[in-house]
């Protein structure tokens, strides 16, 4: 098949993972007899820097004409101080919001080959297979807003329509049925009105799927269970703010935050993806960052914008074995053990496709 590809590729670590992505989707590409075309475009800290706009117009034309985008990651240090009215993270919520990309999937799992490093005990870690589906276009990130400015008052306002928890929460069940099906929803039903409307409607919606067990935790014990019982969650849903800050506790229960991949969808196969981490300036430029986000996320590309399962599923098992081998980017490596650099970690993956 032939497809076009929107390559994003940021800031910080943004084009050394994105380069990778693109070298392993070439790969792909000449395997399997697909053609990928990638188009690039400016968003986030660079965007600003070459054109004052964290999201170009250029950049929303570019995304308009591909099949998909692929997305490195936005922001750092040199654009986040608090009095810019600009910040670079503008053009990655711009992005979502232009294209309505309400349902982002963010699955975390962990890795034998991970686990005895881990924080938490091993044991804890079995068998742990989240699915994050996070609402990514409206909630407290998109509410009514007052900027400081003269006064000294800022708000921001958490608001949920029936319909906008309705439809993520329909994905989130389609994706419990397609799996272990189990649903957990988190709010904060005991304080917040918005909170409370979000449960009354995933009650409301589990009505259309009573094969899928449904349970609720409100957020602060969420995150407290995350962590005692990893394993007995199957797909979680959240708003967007909560499942900002449960994923990136998550990432923990797959060893690194460079391990984590996402998707974020809208009812056709349009999509954004994107790894869960940041452009981790400390190590930008290094060569030391963590391929294995950017890869899985490439490989939810295939999966659900261009249908490309067994495609998707050659990426996920060729990162499985390049850990299997032993090989450890420096966010994942034991004291001791050999760091293979981006650039080798993604060797070791392209040769096993
Ligand atoms: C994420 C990030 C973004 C968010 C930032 C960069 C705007 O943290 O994708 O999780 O808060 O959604
Ligand atoms: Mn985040």
């Amino acid at each position: 098949m032939k497809a076009t590809i929107a390559v994003l590729p940021g800031d910080g670590i943004g084009p050394e993972v994105v380069g990778q992505a693109t070298r392993l989707l070439d790969a792909i590409a000449e395997k399997y007899g697909h053609e990928f075309v990638f188009v690039e475009g400016m968003i986030g800290g660079i965007a600003i820097d070459e054109t004052g706009d964290p999201l170009p117009a250029e950049t929303v034309a570019i995304c308009e004409s591909a099949d998909a985008i692929l997305l490195g990651a936005v922001g750092g240090p040199k654009w986040s101080d608090p009095t810019a009215t600009v910040q670079p993270e503008r053009g990655l919520l711009g992005l979502r919001q232009h294209f309505g990309l309400f349902a982002n999937l963010r699955p975390v799992k962990t890795y034998p080959a991970l686990a005895e490093q881990a924080p938490l005990r091993a044991e804890l870690l079995q068998d742990v297979d989240i699915l994050f589906v996070r609402e990514l276009v409206s909630g407290i990130y998109f509410g009514e807003r007052q900027e400081q400015g003269e006064g000294d008052v800022s708000y921001d306002t958490m608001r949920y329509s029936r319909e906008q928890v309705a439809q993520v929460a329909n994905v989130a069940f389609r994706a419990a049925q397609g799996r272990r099906k189990i649903l957990c929803s988190v709010d904060k039903a005991n304080v917040l009105a918005s909170m409370r409307l979000w449960r009354r409607t995933v009650v409301e919606v589990h009505k259309d799927y009573d094969d899928v067990a449904l349970e609720h935790l409100l957020v602060d014990a969420a995150t407290m269970h995350l962590l005692t019982r990893p394993n007995s969650f199957d797909v979680i849903v959240a708003g967007n703010m909560f499942g900002d800050i449960l994923s990136d506790e998550a990432s923990v229960l797959a060893g690194s935050l460079g391990m984590l991949p996402s998707a974020s969808l809208r009812a056709d196969r349009f999509g954004l993806y994107e790894p869960v981490h940041g452009t981790a300036p400390d190590i930008a430029g290094k060569g030391l960052a963590n391929p294995i986000g950017m890869f899985l996320s490439a490989a939810m590309l295939l999966r659900y914008s261009l249908g490309l399962e067994a495609e998707a599923t050659a990426i996920e098992a060729a990162v499985d074995a390049a850990l299997d081998a032993g090989l450890r980017t420096a966010d994942i490596a034991r004291a001791g053990e050999e760091i293979a650099s981006t650039a080798a970690f993604a060797d070791a993956v392209i040769s096993r496709v």
